[in-house]
Order: structure tokens, then C-alpha cells, then sequence
């Protein structure tokens, strides 16, 4: 009864935890959710069963510059105050070599003079490396607030000469976007460079230096570069004077944007490697500088990707069937949410050959007049000079003056086939790499290897159009950004710069499938199943006798290959038991039968709970004896995993001790566990179609209820921190309760979920009490309350590598997701927790029935005491039952 008192402060929680759930969904719009477009990683594999990778951790941090040399096998690395060249074959390897680049003691005090931050922005972090002839490389540091460049020789792997002033060359803060390229010995940089200064694309060198225009029109503002790249376009010419360098950056929009909630643009920039500015208008200025919009939205729920964080570009054969693939996200920064969106080469090209803007009465508008010849932003090619134009400074005055009033381009760069390739909610992509690879069907796969914010890294393929996220992988032990990625091919890794290390890590690990199904339904297009193994095609000269199914990830493999588990249960008449039955895939469905009959429906007075770790028989009844099955569903078909024999004892050899209550247990409804069905939890409606126009007041309106939620949301935590305070002062579960802080509440939300490891399973007789082995009986008990979810806690020690809290019970359609997640609202665990159950599984928390509470209240007390009650009697059990076999 003592139990029940302590018990009190956590009702009082769930009450606001349901509460904020319920305000949570009138937040839904207009980010209901869409399936289709939130894509579940198939598989989820944690830090601790990471294969095949190597790491490389020096003395410094902040391992941000990546610069990979695959002919000379060499990876160069740029960190704090350090640089080291690496061995692409294992970074790991010994014989690496460093150049220490520290700030002097006298330039770091003045740093601190100024105030700058004496933990990030008072050292010296290598932001541009690059090569800049056969035998040397060219470095930038910001060296604590006064950037200094050098040259280093790349054989002894030592400065060259003295130091350069960095000023022009390399941006102040370590943290601003910040692109460049060296070719040719020219070199090409784009950032905000001084403190406050406005941003510029520049040439650094050779003289003459080049710079954007910022009067009477501004070219940049406020612009936040992601990334460059050099195309060669030119045709039919031996020195490249058609060659092009283009800029991807997200900057303050100047024109009229249809959605006056957001006050961002993403652009794609250009200018011409052999421009030399003009000679009187636009000295030292581009004269061939242009910029476009690039579009990212997710048009079915007027979501628009306004925020470009990071672009590839895949080169094709040539340049015109090059491919743009970029990262975007919302700007509100605290929505994490994903796109990926790619762009044809020839559609940027159009775009920047068709109409330009112009600024009339302060509005831009499509620029329709006559356009002066050669036409403004147009590289200087053997044509012009037949017309004996040699040289940008050539270029007759109208043509000047027309440029500098005209960077933006009137048509928008929309995505190959006008739609997203991919959009993922609670994840935020912060890098990207694109790779190619042939398929055993003899198709050639885009393979996207995806860094998010938080050290994690998605293999996705791209079948049909559609994106399948083959894996999620956890790169670093601690959550941190990943800063930088770069792709070799020769060595079939990524190399991945974080804050703390750089890690190598294979494109594919094949052996990580263990069973034929695993290894097909992957559609991992680096493996395929030899009869015995799941291997590595490359590695493979004779492949008539691999198996692979890209397209449907179902054919090939026979019947019943799958590792199936053999165990044997006992179970005391009236008791609980739990089949575990852990699927790896996220994507699978567990089927159970019973002696060959399918169990149907996990009703609250079957006697069952589906779960997501396994099957619970609640109060075991003799029939429910027998031979259990569980199947793993996916794509369609049934694979057999975990085989029970279950034998419920009515054996008075097991000593019961009398319980303390007298009436019978009640087949109390425990709604607590209650297994999520389409029919209980409403589905959302997709937003009403909304007539042309009506975008403005939407976004209005959503603007309003976002700031009203924050509001609440913000008061509703106050309440929640005064009763926290309340609960860990009076609860006797006290060093419990803290855990349960006010932070991890509304701080840990989706960034964290299931990454932290506070979901680890652990056995009940180890939580409790500390006896280690394995139990067969079994109740449910509160994982981490951190979670505000229930959880089965497995009675098994054993863990895969990749570790995967499974899916569901085989209800035809999980219910779609509520609502969105954000990283700072107490609503963002729920949501969360839900997708990795896929939908129906425990849920805590009836969404939003007010009329639901107190028969919540009441059978959530009666649960957990029925629970205590039977963990005591387990405990007194003299003779545990005979454990798996
Ligand atoms: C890298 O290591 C491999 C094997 O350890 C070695 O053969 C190769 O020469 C090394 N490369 C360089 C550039 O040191
Ligand atoms: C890389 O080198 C490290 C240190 O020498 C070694 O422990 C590791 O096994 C190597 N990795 C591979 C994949 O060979
Ligand atoms: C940074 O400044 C804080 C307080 O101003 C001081 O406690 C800390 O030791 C300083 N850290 C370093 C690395 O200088
Ligand atoms: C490369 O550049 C460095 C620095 O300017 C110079 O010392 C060196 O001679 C150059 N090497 C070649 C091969 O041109
Ligand atoms: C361009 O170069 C050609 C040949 O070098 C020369 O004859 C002509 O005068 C130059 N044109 C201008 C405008 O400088
Ligand atoms: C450098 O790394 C530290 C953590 O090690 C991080 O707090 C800091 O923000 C990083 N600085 C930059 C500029 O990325």
C-alpha cells in the first residue's frame, strides 16, 4: 500500500503529460504527418555494434576540414590547432603525420580582450585546406580572431614558407558558413569573413581580387554558405573558358515570397572562373555573378524547405548530366525535420538563361525589357572574342550596368520531377554524400550516406524514385554533429570529421545480415546472400550465384532460412510470462501462432499483449500451453524467428505464498499497456485542400497558434518544474525522481530519444534486486521513466549487435504519428517513442480522452499494484522456473 502513495506524484504527471500530448495535436497542423514521406530506417544500429570502422582521435578537437587525396592514399585533416595528414586505407594506423598550428599566447589574450568566447572561438580551427600545386597544399586558421594562411609542403608534411595574412581569405568565426575552392592557383572563397562584416563571394587571388556588389543593389544578404563547386562546361576548349563556380548558400530573401512566415531563401549562385572584372563600372567587381532560388517543399502539406544545409554535387560523365543533391530544413530551429531534394544541371542552367529580376518602386519584379549583348552573366568564349571582346573588361558599359542591377534570376530551380526525394520528420540531415553502385540487376543505385546533427549516419537507396533507408548508424558514443564527410571509392569508405574524432567507416557491412532474408530484404545493393553468408559483391568476381532483390527486397531465399530460436517456458498457472521476440527490422511485424493458429486480436481480455519485444500471456491459463510461433512480416512475407514451448504448471511443487489481497484478480483493464489500434487513437485528417491564395492566411494563422502553443507549452512546464520539485522531494523513489529532472523532460526530447541509453532493456531480477540470470516469469514493469512510456523489460540478456526495439503486433495499418516532433516541447518524446514502435505498441498515454482519466487513473493504480504484488511473489519463489534453453 506503501507503493501506491509514491505512486501518486507520477499520476500527477501523467495527468500533464497528457494534457501537453493533447495540445500537441492541435499543433498537427500543418505537419500531419504524411507515411509516405517519413521513411523508418530498416535497421538501427548502435555505437556498441559498429563493425569494420576505424577512428582516429589526435590531441585537438573540432575536426572540420576534410581533404581526401585518393591517388596518394592520404586524407588530410584540419582540426583545433592541428593538422595531420592520414592513411585512407585505416586512419587508425600509427604513422600518421601532424603539423601542431596553435594561436600564440599574446593572440589568444587578445581574443579574450575582445570577449570572444574563451572555450570555442580563442584557438586557432583550420577552416580551408586544399591543394594548391603538385607539391604543396594551401591551409586558412582563424587563428583566435585574426585568420592566418600558409603553405604546407606535402611530402615531410611541414609549413613551407612563413605565415599569410588570412584576413580576406578565411571568416574570423569558426562557426560561420564558409565554402572555397583552390584551381588553377586561384583562389575562390565565399563566407561572412570579418565580425559583423556583410557576406562576399571572393577571388583572393591572383590580382586582380574579385568581390560582389553591394551598391546601389546588394548581391548577398546575409548569406550562409554551405558549399561550392567548380563545373567545367566548357566545350571544345583547352582553357576552360566556359567553366563555371558555383555557390549554395541560404540567405535573407529580398524578393516577394509567397510565404510571409519565412523570411529565407536558398540560392545557388554562380560566377565565371575567367571573369576579370570590369574595367570602369563593376572594377574588381564580378561581372558575370548571378543567383537563383532553389525550391524544396513538400507541396501535399504546403511545407517549404527554406534552409540549405548541405549540397553534393555528382558529377556525371560530363558535366551536363551532373546532379545537385541538397539537405534542407525548416527555419524554425527548434523543428527537426529533413529534406532532400535533387536538381538537374540542365534545369539550373535554364534557369540561369532565362528572365532576371529587377528592383522597380522597392519590389522585385520579372525584368521584361531588352537584354544588352553579350548577355550579362555569360562567360567570355572564343565567340566574344571573334567579336573582339577578350576579356571581361571588354564588356561594353550597358552590359556592366545591367549585371550590377540584375544578380537574381525570375524563374525558381524546382527539384527533378517537381517533389522531394526524401523528407524525414525528427531527424535533422546536416551533411550529405552521394555514391553510385552497380547492382546485381545490372542497375546502377544512388546511395546517400546522410550525417545528422546529433552523430548519426543513414545509408538510403533510391528504388523507383522512392528512398529506402537501409540503416541508421550511430558514429559516436557521445551525441555531437557531424561536421564533414567525405567519400572514397577506391577504399569503399566515408570519412566522417565530428568534434571529437574522425571516423572511417565502411559503405557496406554485409556480414551484419546473418540469415538470407535479412541479407535480401536489406536491398542493400553492396550485398548479396551466397548460400552461406551475406558478402560484399565487389568482393566477388564469379556473382552468378549471389542473391539480391533491390527492387522488392522479397525474392530469392527459400523457405524458412531464417536463424530460427528454439526456447521452453514454464509458468506458474495465473502468472505472466513473456515470449521475447525481438525483430531486427524496423520495418517487420511480429505474427504469433499457437500450436499453428494464428492469435488474433491482443484484446484486453484475450489474455495477451502484443508488444514490441514480444508477446506477454497475461495470467496463463492451462490452454494457453503449447507451441507458440513468432513470424517477422515484411515486405510480405513471413519468416520464422522465435519457436516457444510453453508449459503452464498448476504443480503445487512451486510454493506460493499466500497474496496479501484476498478478492480475485480482477481482469482489470490495464490501460497502461494497451495496445494501440487504428479504431482507439483518431487519425489525424490530412489538412483541407485550400483554395490559390489562401497560403497567406494559413501561415498566419499557424503562426499565431505556434506562438499561443509556445506560450502554454512554456507555462505548462513551469507546472511541470514545481510539480517535479514537488515529486522528488516527497516520493521515496527520490535518487529516481531526479533523474526524472525537469530537463530531461522537455530538454531531451526527439534530439536524444532513443539514442540515449536509457532505453537499454534490462532484466526485472537485475532492477531489481540485483540477481543477475535469466528469469521466465516476468511482468511488466517501468523501463526509464525518463521515456513516459511503458515498456516490457525482456528477461534476456542476450542482445543482437543491432540492437532494434522492434515493431508491433500485426494490426493492418500502425495509426499515423499525431504530430511532429520538436526538440524542446515535453510532446516530443511521444511522438518519438512512437515511431520506433512503429505505431501500436504500449502506449502510456490515451491521446487526449478527458472522460479516459479517471478510469485510467484507477486501473493504472490497480496494474501497478497487481504488478508489485507479483514481483513480490516472484521474488519469494524459491524455485525459479527453468529458464530458455
Ligand atoms: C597506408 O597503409 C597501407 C597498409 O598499411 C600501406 O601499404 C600504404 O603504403 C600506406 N599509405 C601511405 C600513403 O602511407
Ligand atoms: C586499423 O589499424 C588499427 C591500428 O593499427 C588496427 O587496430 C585495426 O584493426 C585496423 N583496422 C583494419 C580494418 O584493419
Ligand atoms: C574561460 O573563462 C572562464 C571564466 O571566464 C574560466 O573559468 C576558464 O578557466 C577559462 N577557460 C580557458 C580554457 O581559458
Ligand atoms: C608550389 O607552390 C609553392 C609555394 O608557392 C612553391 O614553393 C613550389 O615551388 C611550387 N611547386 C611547384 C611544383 O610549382
Ligand atoms: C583582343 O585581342 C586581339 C588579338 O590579341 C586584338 O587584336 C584586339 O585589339 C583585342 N581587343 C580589345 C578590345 O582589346
Ligand atoms: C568544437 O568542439 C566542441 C566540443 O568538443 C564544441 O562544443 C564546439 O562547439 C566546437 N566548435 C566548433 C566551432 O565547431
Amino acid at each position: 500500500m506503501g507503493a501506491q502513495k509514491s505512486i501518486q506524484p507520477l499520476l500527477i504527471l501523467l495527468l500533464i503529460l497528457m494534457l501537453l500530448n493533447g495540445l500537441s495535436q492541435l499543433w498537427a497542423f500543418p505537419f500531419s504527418p504524411s507515411l509516405d514521406l517519413d521513411v523508418t530506417p530498416r535497421t538501427t544500429v548502435f555505437y556498441k555494434g559498429m563493425l569494420g570502422c576505424n577512428g582516429f582521435m589526435g590531441s585537438s578537437q573540432n575536426y572540420s576540414t576534410l581533404l581526401l587525396e585518393e591517388e596518394a592514399g592520404r586524407l588530410y585533416v584540419g582540426g583545433r590547432g592541428a593538422l595531420y595528414a592520414l592513411n585512407t586505407s585505416n586512419i587508425s594506423t600509427s604513422a600518421n603525420l601532424t603539423i601542431d598550428w596553435n594561436t600564440t599566447p599574446e593572440q589568444k589574450k587578445q581574443c579574450l580582450n575582445k570577449g570572444r568566447n574563451n572555450q570555442t572561438e580563442c584557438y586557432n580551427h583550420i577552416r580551408f585546406l586544399q591543394r594548391y600545386n603538385e607539391t604543396h597544399l594551401y591551409v586558412c586558421g582563424t587563428n583566435a580572431f585574426r585568420p592566418l594562411c600558409a603553405y604546407i609542403a606535402t611530402e615531410g608534411f611541414n609549413f613551407s614558407s612563413g605565415f599569410e595574412e588570412g584576413r580576406d581569405r578565411c571568416p574570423y568565426d569558426p562557426a560561420k558558413g564558409y565554402t572555397g575552392l583552390l584551381i588553377d592557383g586561384e583562389m575562390f572563397t565565399a563566407s561572412q569573413y570579418e565580425f559583423r562584416s556583410s557576406p562576399d563571394i571572393r577571388r583572393n587571388f591572383p590580382f586582380p581580387t574579385l568581390r560582389t556588389e553591394e551598391a546601389p543593389t546588394r548581391w548577398l544578404l546575409e548569406a550562409d554558405f554551405v558549399g561550392s563547386v567548380l563545373l567545367k562546361e566548357s566545350i571544345n576548349s583547352s582553357i576552360g573558358d566556359d567553366d563555371k563556380i558555383y555557390f549554395f548558400f541560404t540567405e535573407r530573401s529580398q524578393e516577394q515570397i509567397a510565404y510571409p512566415s519565412q523570411t529565407k531563401v536558398s540560392r545557388v549562385a554562380r560566377v565565371c572562373k575567367n571573369d576579370w572584372g570590369g574595367q570602369r563600372t563593376l572594377q574588381r567587381k564580378w561581372t558575370t555573378f548571378l543567383k537563383a532560388r532553389m525550391v524544396c517543399s513538400v507541396p501535399e502539406y504546403e511545407l517549404h524547405l527554406n534552409i540549405l544545409r548541405d549540397m553534393f554535387v555528382l558529377q556525371g560523365r560530363d558535366v551536363q548530366s551532373s546532379i545537385f543533391y541538397g539537405v534542407f530544413g525548416l527555419e524554425w530551429k527548434n523543428i527537426k525535420a529533413s529534406a532532400i531534394c535533387q536538381y538537374a544541371f540542365s534545369d539550373v542552367r535554364r534557369v540561369f538563361e532565362g528572365p532576371y529580376m529587377e528592383m522597380q518602386d522597392s519590389k522585385w519584379r520579372e525584368y521584361t525589357g531588352k537584354v544588352p549583348e553579350p548577355r550579362p552573366g555569360s562567360c567570355i568564349t572564343d565567340l566574344h572574342r571573334s567579336q573582339g571582346i577578350n576579356s571581361s573588361r571588354d564588356l561594353p558599359d550597358s552590359v556592366l550596368t545591367f549585371a550590377r542591377r540584375h544578380p537574381l534570376m525570375a524563374k525558381q530551380v524546382h527539384p527533378i520531377g517537381l517533389r522531394t526525394l526524401m523528407f524525414k520528420r525528427s531527424v535533422n540531415y546536416v551533411k550529405i554524400g552521394v555514391h553510385k553502385e552497380p547492382a546485381l540487376d545490372g542497375n546502377l543505385y544512388t546511395v546517400l550516406f546522410l550525417g545528422t546533427d546529433n552523430g548519426w549516419l543513414h545509408r538510403a537507396v533510391e528504388v523507383d524514385g522512392e528512398m529506402h533507408i537501409i540503416e541508421e548508424l550511430q558514429m559516436f558514443a557521445k551525441p555531437q554533429p557531424i561536421e564533414s564527410m567525405v567519400i572514397s571509392s577506391v577504399q569503399r569508405s566515408i570519412y566522417i570529421g565530428s568534434h571529437s574524432g574522425v571516423i572511417q567507416v565502411p559503405m557496406s557491412t554485409c556480414q551484419r545480415y546473418t540469415s538470407c532474408y535479412e541479407c535480401v530484404f536489406a536491398r542493400d545493393p553492396f550485398c548479396g546472400w551466397d548460400g552461406r553468408a551475406c558478402v560484399e559483391i565487389s568482393s566477388r568476381s564469379q556473382r552468378s550465384n549471389l542473391t539480391q532483390d533491390i527492387s522488392r527486397g522479397t525474392r530469392g531465399c527459400k523457405e524458412n532460412l531464417g536463424n530460427v530460436i528454439h526456447r521452453r517456458r514454464a509458468v506458474m498457472l495465473g502468472d505472466d510470462v513473456l515470449l521475447q521476440c525481438e525483430l531486427r527490422s524496423n520495418l517487420a511485424t511480429p505474427r504469433w501462432t499457437l500450436n499453428g493458429k494464428e492469435l488474433q486480436g491482443y484484446g484486453l481480455n484475450s489474455g495477451y499483449r502484443a508488444g514490441t519485444d514480444g508477446l506477454l500471456i497475461i495470467g496463463a491459463r492451462t490452454q494457453q500451453g503449447g507451441s507458440y510461433r513468432c513470424f517477422a512480416v515484411e515486405n510480405g512475407v513471413s519468416v520464422l524467428v522465435y519457436l516457444y514451448t510453453v508449459k503452464v504448471h498448476t504443480d503445487p511443487y512451486f510454493p506460493v505464498e499466500p497474496t496479501v489481497t484476498t478478492e480475485p484478480t480482477t481482469v482489470s483493464s490495464p490501460v497502461v499497456l494497451y495496445t494501440v489500434s487504428p479504431t482507439e487513437q483518431p487519425l489525424p485528417s490530412p489538412p483541407a485542400p485550400l483554395p490559390p491564395g489562401a497560403n497567406f492566411q494559413t501561415y498566419r494563422h499557424m503562426e499565431a497558434i505556434y506562438i499561443s502553443l509556445v506560450a502554454v507549452l512554456g507555462g505548462l512546464c513551469l507546472v511541470l518544474t514545481v510539480v517535479l520539485l514537488y515529486v522528488s522531494f516527497c516520493t521515496r523513489r527520490a535518487s529516481q525522481s531526479r533523474k526524472f529532472s525537469h530537463q530531461n523532460l522537455t530538454v531531451l526530447g526527439a534530439s536524444e530519444r532513443k539514442r540515449s541509453s536509457h532505453l537499454e532493456l534490462k532484466t526485472i531480477s537485475s532492477h531489481c534486486n540485483g540477481r543477475q540470470g535469466r528469469r521466465s516469469i516476468s511482468v511488466p514493469t517501468f523501463g526509464d521513466f525518463n521515456d513516459s512510456f511503458l515498456q516490457i523489460i525482456p528477461d534476456d540478456d542476450q542482445m543482437s549487435p543491432a540492437k532494434t526495439p522492434p515493431p508491433a503486433p500485426p494490426l493492418p495499418n500502425p495509426p499515423p504519428l499525431p504530430n511532429m516532433d520538436y526538440a524542446n516541447g515535453l510532446s516530443a518524446t511521444l511522438p518519438s517513442v512512437l515511431r520506433k514502435m512503429n505505431g501500436n505498441s504500449y502506449v502510456l498515454l490515451r491521446q487526449a480522452d478527458p472522460e479516459g482519466m479517471s478510469p485510467l487513473y484507477h486501473s493504472f493504480t490497480e496494474e501497478l499494484n497487481r504488478i508489485l504484488e507479483k514481483r513480490k511473489h516472484t521474488q519469494l519463489d524459491m524455485h525459479p522456473d527453468e529458464s530458455s534453453i
